[in-house]
């Protein structure tokens, strides 16, 4: 008898189990507030400290950085996304005090990462507040930017060239194509939407192996126009598979396919999301090793930042594919959070410097921020959220 009911509990336990899941919502007003704790923690320490942005937080210290550091855009966006879902006046005002400080990187040529400096802070601003000022910030941005455009190659060029890459390209370039489309529907100049064409589809050309893994750096010989170096910087080895490198092509792509409607858009962003959602190697709860291919899984740090990036960029393909694929995006983002907004992850109110995750990675081969949060890892996973919570709110997609 006594065996029969060990059975028959057995038996019943996932029933049970999946009834004592918290139910999304819920989950996700939590979470939601705990990121409002956390920022507002995190904000009040930066007041009286001019001229900083957070990076991370390492041996109980939080480490700031000045605007010039490609993260710069983050933390202005984490409060301009948590102001958009609850106005609060303290929000605002710390939203308006990190996106101004990030006002010098309007002048800058020596980098790519434009879009996330300036499309995360001052973009995210003049969405909420139409501020004339923000768009003349944004106006001034992409100059900069265009500077790094070549309309030989086709591509904007991420770093400066060095004796191992003549005209280096990196994955992550995809994030910045948002802010080209954002400011050609804002402007009308359409150049800015077929730059942001040619370079995804250059990118679609040469960044991507038979698998629709891509590799993180191609560089360009400028005397071909084609390919000669083909490596990694940030990932195991020139031939593996950098997590949050994945998850920045994917959002890359979807973000494409919504912009323009582009069929090879989407055929790409559903390529690369079947190799990411049935990779043998993603472990169960979702949460990617920071490079699929790192040698010492199970036991490789895991990279919170790329599941962040990964479940934004799924939400949104479930509400663009038409196939019936779109179920399997939206279960594996809504796992991917679930996994995020455990105690495993999601940090305890006054801990972490203010940070909403844990457990993500930078650069491992640099040895540098390795299972730390990371303000991106906090952008992403709150973008994730609002989309969550906006598609269970209008499942069809329509808001
Ligand atoms: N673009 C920098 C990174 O993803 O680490």
């Amino acid at each position: 008898m006594k065996r029969f009911t060990i059975l028959l509990l057995l038996l019943l336990c996932p029933v049970f189990c999946r009834a004592a899941e918290e139910p999304l919502p819920q989950m996700i007003e939590r979470a939601l507030s705990v990121a409002r704790e956390q920022s507002l923690i995190m904000a009040e320490t930066l007041q009286g400290m001019e001229g900083r942005f957070p990076r991370t937080f390492e041996n109980g210290q939080l480490v700031t950085e000045d605007y010039r550091w490609w993260v710069s855009g983050f933390f202005p966006g984490v409060l301009w996304q948590l102001y958009a879902d609850a106005p609060d006046v303290r929000l605002l005002a710390y939203a308006r005090m990190m996106t101004d400080r990030a006002e010098p990187v309007k002048l800058m040529t020596d980098t790519h990462d434009l879009g996330f400096m300036l499309h995360d802070s001052f973009g995210q601003g003049y969405k909420l507040t139409a501020d004339p000022h923000y768009l003349e910030v944004l106006k001034t941005g992409i100059r900069s930017l265009l500077t790094r455009w070549s309309p030989e190659l086709g591509v904007i060029k991420s770093w400066e060239s060095s004796a191992r890459w003549k005209y280096p390209v990196i994955i992550d370039n995809m994030m910045n194509l948002e802010y080209l489309c954002f400011m050609s529907r804002e402007t009308g100049d359409k150049q800015l939407m077929d730059i942001a064409k040619r370079h995804a589809d250059v990118t679609l050309q040469n960044h991507f192996r038979s698998d629709y893994s891509s590799y993180h750096v191609v560089s360009y010989d400028p005397a071909t126009g084609a390919p000669h170096a083909k490596n990694t910087a940030q990932g195991y080895a020139d031939d593996s598979a950098w997590a949050r490198g994945q998850a920045w092509g994917l959002y890359g792509y979807t973000m494409m396919y919504r912009e323009t409607l582009e069929p090879r858009y989407l055929e790409q962003a559903r390529h690369i999301a079947h190799f990411l959602v049935n990779h043998p190697r993603l472990p169960e709860d979702k949460i990617p090793y920071w490079d699929f291919d790192a040698p010492d899984i199970p036991d490789a740090p895991r990279d919170a930042s790329a599941a962040a990036v990964m479940a934004s960029a799924l939400i949104e393909l479930s509400t663009l594919d038409p196939s019936k694929d779109a179920a399997l995006w939206l279960e594996t983002a809504e796992q991917q959070l679930r996994s995020l907004s455990s105690e495993r992850y999601l940090a305890k109110p006054g801990t972490q410097g203010g940070f909403i995750l844990m457990h993500s990675t930078g650069n491992y081969p640099a040895h540098s921020e390795v299972d730390v949060p990371l303000t991106y890892a906090d952008y992403y996973y709150i973008e994730a959220l609002l989309r969550l919570k906006a598609q269970l709110a209008h499942p069809s997609g329509a808001e």
